[in-house]
């Protein structure tokens, strides 16, 4: 009767650890929503800017998830003005970071990558959709590009890369060079220069949290 009682336990027991080993599996996955959000947090919280890189290559897939991640970004009017250019010839690089004090740190990344804005919209005046299209200025296409990049940034530190935003718009003297190195196009714009590659290490990102930058109900 003894032997009988212990084995009922040790049964008893082994269906508990079961049960709390898969219930424990099932809370995980009950909930995606909340991983996919820590997952999400932890890549913006961790973005940072990067200016060192090893010469690590970064593969043709996450290169196209990288840019597949920058045009997914909103845009007003859904007008999507962004053209992107990437470059990973580093004798190129002279012309593309001109007077850049970081240039030879640049040289290490495995790509860079020119954000480039249509600061025009060609389509049917809104009033009459079925008349012919016509071009007029785009009055957003800063926000969307500005979008644009912060995606690609997020998109590069969730893959463990690296990159810096460097200014490109709207200084003459940084967008002159490119502009003519790249033969834009008049009605386009070289807005962003990003350098990307593997982190060589030692940036970090920023704890930029500032109680008195937010307001509630009022200023
Ligand atoms: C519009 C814009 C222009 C920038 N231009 C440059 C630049 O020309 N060179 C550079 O090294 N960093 C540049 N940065 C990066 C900022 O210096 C950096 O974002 C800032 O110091 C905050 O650091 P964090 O990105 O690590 O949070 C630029 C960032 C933005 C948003």
């Amino acid at each position: 009767m003894k032997k009988q009682i212990l084995m009922l336990s040790a049964a008893l027991l082994t269906l508990a650890a079961m049960t709390a080993a898969c219930c424990g599996k099932e809370n995980k996955s009950a909930d995606p929503s909340a991983d996919r959000a820590e997952a999400t947090i932890a890549t913006i919280m961790q973005r940072k800017s990067v200016r060192s890189y090893t010469a690590d290559p970064i593969s043709d897939t996450v290169m196209e998830t990288l840019l597949r991640a920058a045009v997914a970004a909103p845009s007003g009017m859904d007008i999507r003005p962004w053209h992107i250019v990437v470059m990973t010839d580093k004798s190129q690089y002279d012309t593309l970071f001109a007077g850049n004090f970081n240039l030879e740190k640049f040289k290490q990344s495995s790509a860079v990558f020119i954000f480039c804005a249509d600061t025009t919209v060609t389509r049917p005046p809104r009033e009459n959709p079925q008349a012919p299209a016509v071009t007029t200025p785009n009055p957003i296409w800063r926000d969307d590009m500005g979008a644009c990049v912060e995606n690609f940034l997020l998109a590069v530190e969730a893959h463990g890369l690296g990159a810096v935003w460097t200014a490109c718009y709207p200084f003459p003297n940084q967008m002159e060079p490119v502009r003519n190195f790249l033969k834009l196009p008049g009605n386009v714009v070289p807005y962003a220069i990003v350098p990307v590659g593997t982190p060589a290490g030692g940036e970090q990102p920023k704890d930029k949290w500032d109680t008195t930058r937010i307001h509630y109900g009022r200023w």
